[in-house]
């Protein structure tokens, strides 16, 4: 499955609870870039200064890390990638060498204004990873993860210029793939707006009657 959408439109909210939920992987590009800037890693050194920008990190470098951590068997929930056409053609490629394919490609549907509200009210556990919302999402503890007991901060790029830039990033570079998994019939329109167990609900709807 493939997760497609704007930033903060709730692709990792919903990829952590359905992975939980039906013993699939999550992989979600942002979170292993993350990781990789935390620990100055070779990739890390490269993608930071395009993700503090809110730009798109080279299709090349993350073609490469697709390639190198993608299960070969079992399901799992593609969080973030593909971002462009590049990068879909790409990810078909690989699944053929495996005899597989995507399955779904769910498209979560959120406007520029929704996203800067939730991004600029969105706490990640600097720990482990986990997200909160300061409305729609709190922590028990403010500042605190229920989780690990980390500390909640807020992501660097989630800064109000920085979300509209990514927003525009999105609209340029990714939008494309709607079209583009569209035409393959392998689309599926969410109304992200709604509040997040809603979301839930309608994802496991699907899978289980397939439409
Ligand atoms: P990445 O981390 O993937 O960022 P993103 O796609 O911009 O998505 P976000 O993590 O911001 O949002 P989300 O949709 O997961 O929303 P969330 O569930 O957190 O990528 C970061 C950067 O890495 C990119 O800018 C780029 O530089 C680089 N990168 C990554 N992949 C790449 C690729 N393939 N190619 C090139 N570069 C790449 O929810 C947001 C907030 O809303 C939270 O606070 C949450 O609690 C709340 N919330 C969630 N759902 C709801 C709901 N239904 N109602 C109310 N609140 C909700």
């Amino acid at each position: 499955m493939v997760f497609l959408g704007p930033p903060g439109s709730g692709k990792g909210t919903q990829a952590k609870k359905l992975s939980q939920e039906l013993g699939l992987m999550h992989i979600s590009t942002g979170d292993i870039l993350r990781d990789a800037v935390k620990n100055q890693t070779e990739l890390g050194k490269k993608a930071k200064e395009y993700m503090d920008r809110g730009e798109l990190v080279p299709d090349n470098l993350m073609i490469a890390l697709i390639e190198e951590v993608m299960p070969k068997e079992g399901g799992f929930i593609l969080d973030g990638f593909p971002r462009t056409v590049p990068q879909a053609l790409a990810l078909e490629e690989m699944l053929r060498g495996y005899k597989r394919d995507v399955d779904k490609v769910f498209l979560f549907d959120l406007s520029e204004e929704v996203v800067v509200e939730r991004l600029s009210g969105r706490l990640t556990c600097s720990q482990c990873g986990a997200v909160y919302h300061r409305k729609y999402n709190p922590p028990k503890q403010e500042g605190v993860c229920d989780l690990c007991g980390g500390k909640l901060i807020q992501r660097e790029d989630d800064k109000e210029e920085v979300v509209r830039r990514r927003y525009r990033v999105y609209k340029e570079q990714t939008s494309p793939l709607v079209e583009f998994y569209q035409k393959k019939n392998k689309l599926i329109r969410l109304d992200a707006s709604q509040d997040i167990q809603e979301v839930n609900k309608r994802l496991l709807e699907v899978l289980r009657d397939g439409h």
